[in-house]
This record gives C-alpha cells, structure tokens and sequence, in this order.
C-alpha cells in the first residue's frame, strides 16, 4: 500500500489533472435543463412519427405493431421462440401455462453468428438461421411437429401483417445485403424450403421492446412500456389508437415501436453531438443512421471511451503521452470494460495492463472518470427519452398523475448502476411514478407471449376486440 503522504501527492495529482480533462470532457455533462430541451424535441419528432403525412420524413418512426393489448395472464401453450438482434441466434422452446401463469423454457440453444455472415448476403444469413433452427429440432425430437413460431427481430421493421415484416434497415453491425425493403419472414421461410428437412407453420414477428413489454405484462399487468438498452437501444409503449394517424381505428390502443434509435438523425441533436461521437458515426458500419443509438448502446460505448482516452494521451494527461498498439485499435475497448471500471480501480489496472498501457494511479483514476462520464451521459439521455413517453402516456389520459410499469432488458441497463437514470427521470417526469421490472429472456417467451395470442386469434380473422390481444391487418 502506499504510504500516506505518497497518497496526498497522488490526490493532489489527480486534482491537477482533472481539472483539465474535465475540460475535455465537458461537452459530454448535459445539464437537466439540456436533458428537457431534448425531451421537447422527441416529444415533437414522435407526433411527427405518427402522423400520416410527416412519418415517411420523420426520424423517430414510430411503427405500429399491431399488438393491441398487454397480456392478462390467461395465455397458454407450446411455442418456438427465435431471437435475432446481437451477435448471436437463440432458438428457444417456450411453454406458457395458463393454470400456473407461468412461462417456463423448455430448452434453447445458442449459434454464433460470424462477422462474415453480419456482414454477408441476406441468403447466407437465413440460411445459418435456418441449420441452427434444423440442429435445435432435431436435438429436441421437434421435426414432426410444427409449433407456432415467434420471432423477435430486433431492428427496424413496417410491420404489414403479424407475419410480414419488410425491414427498413440494418443496425448494430449487421449489413447483409438483399434484406432492407424484404419481407424478413419471407426470406427464412424460403431459407427453410430451400434446406427441406423440416417446415414452419404460423410466425408472429415481434421486435425486441415489444418482447420485453409483453413478458413483463405477463408478471406484471400495468407494464405497458418496453425498454431495451444493450448493444442497440429502444422502447416501444402503448398509444392511444386515435393517434395512430396510419392505420385504421379510433378505439383501444396499440403498441408502438418508437425506434428511438433512430432520433438526431435529421441533425435534430447536433448541439449535443462531441466531435467523439461523429468519428463513431463517421467509422461505423452505417454512417448518418441512428445517432441517438450511438450516443447510448453498448456497441459504441467502448469505442467512444477509447477515442476520449486516446485525445487525452495525445494532450500528455494520461499515460505519459504514449498510446499502446491497442488502444491504437479500434473497438479494442469492450463496453463491458466501463462498467468492470466503475466497479473499482483494481479493474481498472488489470484492463489497462491488458491494453497494453503503462500506467499509474492517476492515470487509472482518470480512465475510471471518463468511463463514468460517457456511461452516465448515456443513462440520462435514456432518461430524457424515457421520461418523454411516460409523460405522453399521462398526457394521452388526461392525467395528473402517472403510475406505470417499464420492462426493461439489455446489458447497459443490467450492468450499470441506474440511479442516474432514476434521478433524471425524476427531475424530467415529476408526475409519473415509475416502476423498472427487468425482464427475464423477454425476446424469447415475449415472442412466445405474442404468438400464443396471434396463434388463437388465427381463428377470427377480422378480430379488432377479442382480448387479450388483437392484430389486425393495416389499412396504408
Ligand atoms: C433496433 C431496434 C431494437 C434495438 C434494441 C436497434 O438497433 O433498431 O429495433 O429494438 O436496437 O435491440
């Protein structure tokens, strides 16, 4: 241990020190005040996003999902459950008991999927799907029997039908090509002919927020907002459905996937945006799209870390003014490295000698303060987004108060401390009482949930109103 007056030199240090990297890390502090004017202006793009005419300009979308309801404990039977949205494809076998109201997973297995393959032909991708989901039946005994199928695809998609989703875009890494403007369902079914070993029956397209939603509602019934903040971010909440301007209706509701991701990408944030956050966008896989993602989902909080570290070893106010051939590299700092920093200093040494950096205790501290910078920007612009739904939920009523429940999922939210986000919201939504549920594998038995509603309801083609839940066929 070092000796107490080694420790006061290294205080002091780090006091010398900081006050110039807080400098640099300045534009990344947005006040409460900044976090209200950005509420306004989501609050502004989601009516935009609803509206009939301004939605196929608008940089929220706002996609209706044709989920009318939250569960009600009633559901039941014996699901497929597919997950696509990371760097991996889960298949799941899902049971949903009505008697016990409880969803119990039967069994799951997990595939990879290869950068090549993120980044390959959209035929070369639903065909690896399509030989896990083969492996999994088999290794299940499943092949005779065709289950409904719920399949959580966690990007951007115009929902047409329950089970014909046209994807609007790639995010988060994936870039295959011949898939943007396809119906996704189509293309897996055609991947499965192709294989013939086996065939699907009924799929119920589902995003990942909508999941969340639903296998939270299931435990909790005044869960009506699904959250998710991990490698990509979004939330998606129940609308009243007379303002749902493009589809059909004027009763009830219907949920709705924000893709919040997606805000800021008509320059409505440029005030906020440091110039760490345009190299990102600049570098990634899909310039000029999602800005808000980037600012706040695990695929690119690590890399902006990295690009502030490297700016302040330029600057000589961390590691002597030499850069190691990692943090040289891009995407060498994982995400999950700022929330093992912020766990402790120890970390912080063990993650920088790995890197390749010689370092010392000032150093460490100041890598532990950037790292807490970036990741508490993060959790207060989730907030602002947040608080701007909860308080829409509560205008929509003509409320003063709001108690509501948000489902949430995601490593971001799972493993950083939230109470940032909680007081943000505090300050942002005053009159919403707010309960978080984490969700337990909502992509999974979520997709279930909603297949096991949209799976009876085959039965009544033209259902707007049989509860619990109801799709129906859009109208534009
Ligand atoms: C996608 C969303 C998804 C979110 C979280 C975003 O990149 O656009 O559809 O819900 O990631 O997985």
């Amino acid at each position: 241990l070092p000796s107490l007056p080694l420790l006061l030199l290294l205080k002091l240090q780090f006091v010398c020190i900081s006050v110039q990297v807080v400098k640099h890390l300045e534009p990344f502090r947005l006040s409460l005040e900044k976090l209200k004017e950005v509420s306004t202006r989501l609050r502004k793009d989601m009516i935009r996003g609803l509206g009939k005419h301004t939605h196929h300009r608008a940089a929220v979308k706002m996609l209706p999902t044709f989920v009318r309801a939250t569960p009600d404990g009633t559901e039941k039977g014996d699901f497929l459950a597919l997950d696509l949205g990371g760097t991996n494809f889960r298949v799941l076998h899902v049971r949903v008991m009505e008697e016990e109201q409880k969803m119990v997973k039967m069994d799951s297995q997990l595939c990879a999927i290869p950068q090549e393959i993120m980044l390959g032909t959209g035929e070369q991708l639903f065909d690896h799907i399509a030989a896990c989901l083969s492996e999994f039946l088999d290794s299940q005994n499943l092949k005779g029997q065709t289950l409904p199928m719920g399949f959580t695809f966690s990007f951007p998609c115009e929902q047409k039908e329950i089970d014909k989703s046209i994807l609007i875009r790639w995010t988060k890494g994936f870039n295959c090509s011949g898939v943007e403007g396809e119906d996704v369902v189509k293309l897996l079914k055609e991947a499965i002919h192709r294989r013939g070993d086996y065939d699907i029956s009924s799929v119920a397209m589902v995003n990942d927020t909508v999941g969340t939603m639903m296998s939270c509602g299931y435990r909790d019934q005044t869960c009506e907002i699904g959250m998710i903040i991990g490698t990509g971010t979004n939330a998606c909440y129940m609308e009243e459905m007379k303002n749902v301007k493009r589809v059909e209706g004027e009763d009830g509701q219907m949920c709705i996937n924000t893709e919040w991701g997606g805000f800021g990408d008509d320059g409505s944030l440029e005030d906020i945006l440091t110039e760490f956050d345009k190299v990102v966008d600049r570098t990634s896989i899909n310039p000029g799209v999602h800005t808000f993602e980037k600012m706040i989902s695990g695929m690119y909080l690590g890399e902006i870390v990295r690009l502030v570290l490297m700016k302040l070893t330029e600057k000589k106010l961390l590691f002597k003014g030499e850069v190691s051939e990692a943090l040289r590299t891009k995407e060498t700092f994982e995400t999950k490295f700022i929330s093992m920093i912020e766990d402790g200093l120890e970390n912080a040494k063990k993650i920088l000698t790995e890197l390749g950096l010689t370092w010392d205790l000032v150093d460490a501290r100041v890598v532990r303060l950037v790292c807490e910078t970036i990741s508490s920007r993060s959790a207060r612009l989730c907030a602002a987004a947040l608080a701007t739904i909860v308080d829409r939920i509560r205008a929509n009523r003509g409320l003063p108060h709001l108690k509501t429940t948000v489902g949430v999922d995601g490593t971001v939210y799972k493993k950083h401390p939230n109470d940032e986000l909680q007081k943000a919201m505090h300050f942002l939504a005053p009159d919403c009482k707010i309960k978080f549920l984490v969700s337990e594998d909502g992509s999974g038995k979520g997709a279930a949930m909603v297949t096991a509603v949209a799976h009876s309801l085959s039965k009544h083609p033209h259902c707007m109103m049989v509860p619990p839940l109801c799709f129906i066929v859009r109208n534009d």
